[in-house]
């Protein structure tokens, strides 16, 4: 499952999603990726699942459990991302996902 550009995960609703998630590009590529974010904007990220813009990232993104993470243990994760090569790849953003109808 990749987004037809080669690189990029993407979640099809058919392994039960309530629609089609892209894992973004959390390479250090300024434009593409989260290479322009602040430290403070990446770590809210990870640790309370809020996006750049403010927005609720999806849950499939685990920080409920990165949030238990030590300070220690997230600049571990984050010397590590920050010494990835940068990767000049543009996945699709979130699409809207249904609102629920009923119940
Ligand atoms: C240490 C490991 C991880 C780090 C540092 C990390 C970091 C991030 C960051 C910074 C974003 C926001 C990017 C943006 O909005 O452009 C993001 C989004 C996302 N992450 Fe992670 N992530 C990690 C692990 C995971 C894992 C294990 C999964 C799922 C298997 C995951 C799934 C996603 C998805 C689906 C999004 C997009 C959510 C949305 O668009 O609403 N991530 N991640």
């Amino acid at each position: 499952m990749d987004s037809g550009k080669g690189k990029g995960f993407v979640f099809p609703p058919e392994v039960g999603l309530p629609g089609t998630i892209v894992a973004s590009n959390i390479s250090s590529d300024r434009e593409t990726g989260v290479g322009s974010w602040t430290d403070g904007e990446k770590i809210r990220a990870i640790r309370d699942g809020v996006g750049r813009d403010g927005r609720a990232l999806f849950p499939m993104m685990p920080y409920e459990y990165y949030r238990h993470l030590c300070d220690e243990e997230l600049s571990a994760i984050y010397a590590y991302l920050k010494a990835q090569p940068s990767d000049a790849n543009a996945v699709e953003k979130r699409p809207e996902l249904p609102k629920k109808t009923s119940g």
